[in-house]
C-alpha cells in the first residue's frame, strides 16, 4: 500500500477529535508543533512530544469512535502530533481488529460466530443478517455488520456488539442477540437485552472470588465496603510489604491467566529489583475464545480488582498500575472508570492512600481487538504505542517490562485471589484445593450446558461434577466431547469426565486448565467445523513476527481444509503426518504461547477424539 499521508489532510471533524484528546498543539519550545522532513518518512519533535508515542493508540481509538473509521488524513495529523513516522504509526493502526483503515458506516455491528455461538444460534443469526441487510460488510443506510472472533460474552451467546461512532459515541454489548434485535439494531431503533445472572449459582456458598457479584451494587463504595471490602487492604499495610510478600507465597498461588506462574515468586522478584518506577498492570484483555470470568469479576465486583490492584502495588512499590481491559468490554469500562474515580475521590487510590504514605493510581487503557494483546509483554508493546507484537524473553517483564522497567502483570483473577489470602492467611488459603494447586478457580462454562456462567470451585472437583453444577447437557442429548482451557488448550473426551481439575492432573492427563475454558460440546456438533474455527482464529490472530508460527498456521489451515473437504494431497494419512509435523515446529519454535499452542486443540481433536480416524481407517 502506497502511504500518502503528507498529502493527505484531516478534515475538521477529525482535527477537532484528534486535538479534543491530544489537547491543542502548543508553543513549539516544548517539543510541540512537530515538523515533517520533506518526504513524509521521519517525524521531528522534542522531547515532550516523543515521550507521548504512548498516546498512539488511544488517539487513534479516539478518531474510531468519533469518526467510525482512520482515514490517510486523520493517521497522518495523529503521527505529526505524536510525532511518529506515518508508517509506524500506520503499522499500529492496521494491527489491531477494531481500528478501521477503510471507510465504515457509522454503525457497526460485530457478531460473533466462534465456537460457542455457533453452537447457540450464531449462524441462524447470521443467516437472518445476510437475508435482510446483505452480506457481511453491506453498507445499509449508515450501518453495517460484521463477522467477529469471540466477544467474551460466550454465557449469553449468541452474542454482538453494537459501536455507533459520532461526538457521543456509543456501544452495547447485545448478549444474547435475538435475530430482531440484531436487524433491528443496525437501523437504529433501541433494542433492551436481558441475560441471565452470570454467576447462575449465586447463594454465595463455598464462594470467596465472585460472593460479591450480583450481590452487591458494583457502583457502590458504600456496598463494597459493608461486604468486607478494603478490610484487605488494612491488613496489608498493617502486615507491611514483606509480610504480604510471604503471605502470597504461602498461599501457593498461581496465576490464572494461563501459564500458571506462582504470583508470590512474581511479585518477590519485582520487589527486589532497585530500577525505579516500578509498574503493575492487570491484564483484563481476556480474549480467549470461551473466557468471560475477568469480565464478570470487572462487571460486577469492580472494587475487589482495584483493591487487589493496590495491595500487589504496596507489595512490589509500584505507584503506577495500569488495567488492559479487553476492548470489546464496554460495560466494564464504564463500572470500571467510575469505580476508580469514586476509589479516588475516598482516598483510596492516589497521594497518601489511608495514610500509610503510600500512593498508587490506576489508568485503564483500552485493547483494541488483538487476542496477541493478552500476552504479557505483547501489552508492554501496544501501552507504550508499537504494535502488539510479543517480545523475546529473557530479559523478563520482572526486570525489563514496562517502558523498560520492572513491571508486574497478573490477571484480574488471580489477583482477587488475594484479597481472600489476606483475610485468611495464606497457610489457610492453602488448605482449599490440592497441595499444588490451592484455593479456587472460575471456570467459565459454555456451549452445550444448561446453565451457562462462571462457576468457582475448589480446585479437585472434577470435569464431571462441574458439567453437572451447570446442569449438564441439555433436551436429553448426549455429551461428544468438552474444550478445555481454550483455542489455545484441548478437547477431552466424553468418557474423561472424572478428571480433577488442577493444574498438576490436567497436566498429567496432556491438557491444560488455561484460562478456565470449559465449553461442552453435544452430539450434534460437527466438530470439523469447530476445529477449522479454532485454526482460522489462530491464523487471524498470529501476530506474523516469526515464521513458524505466521506460515504454521496458514497451512495448518490449508491441510485441515483439504481434509474436511476430502481433496487430500496424497493420502489421508500423509495430511495427518503434515499436520503434526506443522504441530510440532510452531510448538518449539515460535516465540510465544501463541504459536507454541497454535496447533493444540486440533492436534488433540486427532489424536484423543479420532477425527479423520474414519477417512484413515
Ligand atoms: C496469546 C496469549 C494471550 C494471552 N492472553 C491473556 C489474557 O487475556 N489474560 C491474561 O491474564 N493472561 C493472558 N496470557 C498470559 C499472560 O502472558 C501472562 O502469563 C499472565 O497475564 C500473567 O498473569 P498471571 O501470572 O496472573 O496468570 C496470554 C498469553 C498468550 C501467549
Ligand atoms: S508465535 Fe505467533 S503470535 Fe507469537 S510472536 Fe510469533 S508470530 Fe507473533
Ligand atoms: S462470545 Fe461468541 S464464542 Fe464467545
Amino acid at each position: 500500500m502506497d502511504l500518502r499521508l503528507l498529502l493527505a489532510a484531516p478534515t475538521e471533524a477529525e482535527r477537532a477529535a484528534v486535538d479534543a484528546f491530544l489537547g491543542e498543539m502548543t508553543a513549539s519550545h516544548n517539543g510541540a508543533g512537530p515538523a515533517r522532513d520533506v518526504d513524509g518518512r521521519a517525524v521531528h519533535g522534542g522531547h515532550d512530544v516523543r515521550d507521548q508515542r504512548h498516546l498512539l493508540l488511544p488517539a487513534l481509538e479516539h478518531v474510531q469512535a468519533r469518526i467510525g473509521w482512520i482515514s490517510e488524513g486523520a493517521l497522518g495529523y495523529i503521527s505529526e502530533r505524536l510525532t511518529v513516522p506515518p508508517a509506524d504509526a500506520y503499522g499500529v493502526a492496521s494491527f489491531y481488529g477494531l481500528l478501521s483503515l477503510e471507510p465504515l458506516p457509522p454503525r457497526v455491528l460485530h457478531v460473533c460466530d466462534d465456537i460457542v455461538c455457533q453452537c447457540r444460534g450464531a449462524n441462524e443469526l447470521i443467516d437472518a443478517l445476510e437475508q435482510e441487510i446483505g452480506p457481511e460488510g453491506t453498507d445499509a443506510g449508515g450501518s453495517t455488520w460484521l463477522r467477529s472472533p469471540c466477544l467474551g460474552q460466550c454465557d449469553r451467546a449468541p452474542a454482538a456488539l453494537l459501536i455507533e461512532a459520532g461526538a457521543c459515541p456509543r456501544e452495547l454489548a447485545m448478549a444474547p442477540t435475538r435475530d430482531g434485535d440484531a436487524v433491528a439494531a443496525l437501523r437504529g431503533e433501541q433494542v433492551k437485552v436481558v441475560a441471565e445472572p452470570p454467576v447462575p449459582e449465586q447463594d454465595g456458598a463455598g464462594s470467596w472470588l465472585v460472593r460479591r457479584v450480583s450481590v452487591v451494587d458494583p457502583r457502590s463504595l458504600h456496598d463494597y465496603r459493608a461486604r468486607g471490602g478494603y478490610d484487605s487492604l488494612r491488613r496489608a499495610m498493617a502486615l507491611g510489604p514483606q509480610k504480604v510478600i510471604r503471605e502470597v507465597k504461602e498461599s501457593g498461588l498461581m496465576g490464572r491467566g494461563g501459564a500458571a506462574f506462582p504470583t508470590g515468586v512474581k511479585w518477590e522478584a519485582v520487589a527486589q529489583q532497585p530500577a525505579q518506577p516500578h509498574y503493575l498492570i492487570c491484564n483484563a484483555d481476556e480474549s480467549e475464545p470461551g473466557t468471560f470470568k475477568d469480565r464478570v469479576l470487572l462487571e460486577g465486583d469492580p472494587y475487589s480488582v482495584i483493591e487487589a490492584m493496590t495491595i500487589a502495588a504496596y507489595a512490589t512499590n509500584c505507584a503506577h498500575g495500569y488495567i488492559y481491559l479487553r476492548g470489546e468490554y464496554p460495560l466494564a469500562l464504564e463500572i470500571l472508570e467510575e469505580a476508580i474515580a469514586t476509589a479516588r475521590l475516598h482516598g483510596y487510590l492516589g497521594e497518601d492512600i489511608l495514610r500509610s504514605r503510600f500512593s498508587f493510581d490506576i489508568e485503564i487503557r483500552r485493547g483494541a481487538g488483538a487476542y496477541i494483546c493478552g500476552e504479557e509483554t505483547a501489552i508492554f508493546n501496544s501501552i507504550e504505542g508499537f504494535r502488539g507484537e510479543p517480545r523475546s524473553k529473557p530479559p523478563f517483564p520482572v526486570e525489563r517490562g514496562l517502558f523498560g522497567m520492572p513491571t508486574v502483570v497478573n490477571n484480574a483473577e488471580t489477583l482477587v485471589n488475594v484479597l481472600e489470602i489476606l483475610r485468611v492467611g495464606g497457610r489457610e488459603f492453602a488448605r482449599t484445593g490440592t497441595e499444588k494447586s490451592t484455593g479456587t478457580r472460575l471456570f467459565c462454562l459454555s456451549g452445550h450446558v444448561a446453565r451457562p456462567g462462571v462457576y468457582e470451585a475448589p480446585f479437585g472437583q472434577t470435569l464431571g461434577e462441574l458439567l453437572a453444577r451447570a446442569g449438564g447437557v441439555p433436551d436429553g442429548r448426549a455429551l461428544q466431547a468438552v474444550l478445555l482451557g481454550g483455542a489455545a488448550g484441548g478437547f477431552v473426551r466424553a468418557d474423561e469426565l472424572d478428571m480433577p481439575l488442577t493444574f498438576e492432573d490436567v497436566r498429567a492427563a496432556g491438557a491444560t486448565l488455561g484460562s478456565g475454558v470449559v465449553v461442552a460440546f453435544d452430539e450434534t456438533v460437527d466438530l470439523r467445523r469447530m476445529v477449522q474455527r479454532i485454526a482460522a482464529f489462530m491464523r487471524d490472530e498470529s501476530c506474523g513476527q516469526c515464521t513458524p508460527c505466521r506460515v504454521g498456521t496458514v497451512r495448518q489451515e490449508e491441510a485441515l481444509a483439504r481434509l474436511v473437504s476430502g481433496q487430500t494431497r496424497g493420502s489421508v494419512g500423509d495430511e495427518l503426518a503434515l499436520l503434526d509435523e506443522l504441530a510440532v515446529c510452531m510448538r518449539d519454535s515460535s516465540i510465544c504461547g501463541l504459536g507454541q499452542t497454535a496447533a493444540s486443540a486440533l492436534s488433540s481433536a486427532i489424536s484423543r477424539l479420532g477425527l479423520f480416524k474414519e477417512e484413515v481407517s
